[in-house]
This record gives structure tokens, sequence and C-alpha cells, in this order.
């Protein structure tokens, strides 16, 4: 089997060097989706990579400008009779706070212990290079890909993908195939293939309890008002019970109850709650009464605080009542739940929350939808397949807790199954300090990516 792609593969010990260093000049472009400031940064990037796109020998290669940041589009359609794939990444990137965490800036990539250190090393540029290495092997070595294939790279990921089904919906009538394959998920633990099979879904919303007009003075007031920050703190403790479950009417009367088998295929997962609890340091785990952790992360919906703020954050003391307070509350999603829906159910308890003498409002940022692919679709089987190769064990198969909305578009909007093939494992630390990406992944990635192709091409998928 490995003789097949000899050459492609010593295309690829030849090139690591340069391959690398390209990675790095990626990875050097400040692409932070979320911040105005890094608009230009986020066009460089898409520019950036058109040029490789175009380098590798990809046609139609295209910076397609959006409200937004641009999307990424190219094609290679000269593999008639065979499937044609599209192929999802983002080259935008998290914001890199607190800088003060990182080893060495997060814009300026260090190697080390076979790893590579920045911002968007594993989440998602690494993943996205490697497809683009994977293609320039291919049509370096042989002139040819053995499918037809289109790439969808955007640049508003991590902020929400707020113009992409817009621009997939405009552009529907090209782009048309018969599979997509997003690579923006991760291996399990460590070095553990996986196939991701379940991506919770989002609802992002602002939180605002307003009081008096002004900051108050604590004594001359205190005793006489609501205080928000108060208020602000006891509607986000009403919101889940003693129990775990989140305590807004109606959030689970959507929710896809977990089947026998369901639980299985979660229970089986090589999966060690002791390490779990090491590795992000805490002394115990909570959650939901009733589920296993993997449930509660992959298969079961959420409500959590991201942020709160409100009054005095300076250092010794300062007396006063606050006018305000804030917290950003998002909820992750299952299979069948409207993240509309659950805006509005949210919003309802929190306004019935509200005492009287302060106004309370919540906002919606953003949603994305839950999504399921199936493990048994012969495309995820010629995945499994191609990293059992390169890997050398068959890939579990985990409903993930993370979100990758668009997931569930190229389902409503272009009609295609879904393959969720990615390579970074979770202590690639993604959207947090010290980000990296595992070289040999990223060297294993484009080699399952290589391989993958070819076995598309002999896999009906239609
Ligand atoms: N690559 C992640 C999604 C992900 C996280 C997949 C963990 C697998 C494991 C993606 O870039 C991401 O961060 N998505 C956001 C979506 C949000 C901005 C709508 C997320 O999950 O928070
Ligand atoms: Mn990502
Ligand atoms: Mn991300």
């Amino acid at each position: 089997m490995t003789e097949q792609f000899a050459d492609l593969e010593a295309r690829l010990d030849e090139t690591r060097d340069a391959r690398l260093a390209e990675y790095i000049e990626f990875l050097r472009i400040p692409s932070i989706s979320t911040l105005p400031e890094h608009a230009a940064d986020c066009q460089r990037a898409a520019e950036f990579l058109a040029d490789r796109l175009r380098g590798a020998g990809l046609e139609h290669v295209e910076v397609a400008a959006t409200e937004g940041h641009p999307v990424v589009y190219a094609d290679w359609l000269h593999a008639p009779g065979a499937p044609t794939v599209l192929v999802y990444g983002h080259y935008d990137v998290q914001p890199v706070d607190p800088l003060e965490l990182w080893v060495k800036p997060p814009f300026d990539p260090r190697v080390e212990d076979g790893r590579i250190y920045a911002r968007g090393a594993s989440d998602d540029k690494g993943q996205v290079h490697l497809h683009v290495q994977a293609a320039a092997a291919w049509l370096g070595v042989r002139g040819r890909l053995p499918i037809n294939l289109r790439y969808v790279f955007e640049g508003e990921e991590e902020s929400g993908s707020e113009h992409l089904d817009r621009w997939l919906a405009e552009n529907r009538g090209r782009l048309s195939a018969d599979l997509a394959v997003i690579s923006d998920t991760g291996f399990f633990d460590g070095n553990v293939p996986a196939i991701t099979v379940g991506l919770r879904g989002m609802m992002y919303a602002q939180l605002d309890v307003l009081g008096p007009r002004l900051d108050l003075h604590s004594g001359g007031y205190g005793g006489t008002v609501r205080n928000p920050a108060t208020v602000l703190a006891e509607i986000i403790a009403a919101l889940h019970d003693a129990e775990g479950h989140v305590n807004v009417p109606g959030f689970y009367d959507d929710v896809r109850p977990l089947s026998q088998g369901d639980r299985e295929e979660l229970a089986r997962l090589p999966f060690d709650e002791a390490a779990y609890m090491a590795s992000i340091g805490v002394t115990a785990l909570w959650g939901e009464a009733g589920y296993t952790t993997l449930e509660r992360r992959g298969a079961r919906p959420t409500l959590d605080v991201n942020g709160l703020w409100g009054g005095f954050q300076g250092e010794g003391a300062k007396t006063i009542i606050p006018a305000h307070a804030h917290a950003k509350i998002s909820c992750r999603l299952v299979p069948d739940q409207d993240p509309d829906r659950v805006f509005h159910l949210v919003r309802e308890r929190v306004l019935a929350l509200a005492p009287r003498g302060v106004r309370v409002d919540l906002q919606l940022i953003n949603t994305g939808r839950p999504s399921l692919t199936p493990i048994d679709h012969p495309a995820t089987r010629a995945a499994a397949a191609a990293l059992r190769e390169v890997f050398g064990r068959d890939p579990v198969y985990v409903r993930e807790g993370g979100s990758v909305p668009v997931a569930a578009s190229f389902e409503s909007i272009l009609g295609l199954p879904v393959v969720l093939l990615g390579f970074t494992p979770p202590d690639d630390q993604a959207h947090a300090p010290n980000e990296s990406m595992r070289l040999d992944n990223y060297e294993g990635g484009i080699r399952t990516i290589v391989r993958y192709w070819a076995a598309l091409a002999s896999t009906p998928l239609r």
C-alpha cells in the first residue's frame, strides 16, 4: 500500500524544511478576526493563502470579498468521473490575551520539542496549510489530483462566521460537490486519531444590568438601592439548579435524547478522568447529574458565563455601587435545539428574574447550529482507513464539545455530507496562551490527506 505513495512520500520528505518555513510565514500574520484593528491582517492572510494555493497548482484562485473578511476559494476539476470534495478550514485566529503568559510572542513562531508554537498553529492555520501541502505534493509529483477539489477557507470562523452562509448561498452554483471535508477538529487524547461525528451548536449573548444613572457612593446610598452587580450575580446563579441542569424553562424541550448506542459508543473511548483533571488543574469535575463527563462535554447542552464585569476593577479599594454590570453568556447546543429559540427562552428567563429597580436585557451576539455526521458513510470509512495507515491505529469516533457552525451550513445550504477530519490533540491549547501544533501530526496530517484523496477516487459517493 505504501509503495503506491512512495514518490509522494519522497517529495514530502525532501520539502520538509521549505514547508515548515512557509507555515511559519503564515503564522506570522496576526489575522485576529474579531478585532477590527486586524482587518488588514486578515486580508493579508487571505492573500498569502491564495498565493500559496496558486503556487501549489490550484486554479480559479480568488480572494472573494464579503461584508466581513474575505473567503479564499480555489479549485482543481480535472478528474472526470471522480468525486468532488469541498475542503473547509479557517485562516483567522483567536485573540491572544493574556499576552504575559506566552513564552514567546504569539506571532513569533517558535519550534521546540517537536512542536510549533504560535497563535493559529493548530486552530486552524496548521490544518489549512497541510491541505495546501497535500495538494502541492500531488500536483508537483504527479501533475494531477486523484479527485476534484474545491477549497473554501474563511476568515471569520472565530468571530461567528457572520457572512459565510450568505456567501455559500450566493455561490451555490459553483460549489457543487459530493462531500465536504472540514479540518477544524482534532485528535482525541494525546495522539489517538479521531473522526468527529458530532459538533455542538452555539448561542452567544450579552447580559446587561443597568441601575442608577451613575456610580453611587456606597456609604451615601448603600442599603437604599439595588446593586446591579449583585443582581447580575443572582441572575447568573439562578440559571442552574442544584443538580447542574440549566434552569431555563423549555431549554431541554428539543434535545434529542442519547440512545443506548450513543452512550455505549462514548463509554468505549479511552478516557482517564484523573488525567483530564490534572491536565486542566482542577480537583473535581462538575456538570449535569446523570451523565458521564464525555456525555456532558459532547452530547448535552450547557450554559456558561464567558466573562463578567462591572464596578471597580483597579487595585486597592473604591467604595461605589456600580451603575451597571454585564456578563457574556453562551450556550452549547445539541441536536435538535434551535439557537434562536434558545436565545428567546434564556431571555425570557433572565427578564423574569429581574427585580424592580434595575433594567435587565439580553442581546444576541451570534449563533451556530449543532450537527451530527454519519459514522457509516463510505467517505467516513475511507478517512478512517487513511488515518489507520498513517498513524498506525484505528481512529475513535467522538462527539466534540466545540462548534464549527459551517458543518450544519454545508448540510443545509449545499446539501453535502460532512466528514470532520482534523489532526490536533486537546493539549495543543487552541485559544489559550502558547498554542501549538505537534509537527508529527502536521506531517501525518499531510500524508493522511494525500492518501484520503486517492482512496476517495474509488469510493462511490453518489
Ligand atoms: N476549531 C474550533 C472548534 C473546535 C473546538 C473543534 C474544539 C473541536 C474541538 C473552532 O475554531 C472554534 O473555536 N469554534 C468556536 C465557534 C464559535 C466562535 C461560534 C467555538 O467552538 O467556540
Ligand atoms: Mn477552528
Ligand atoms: Mn477556534
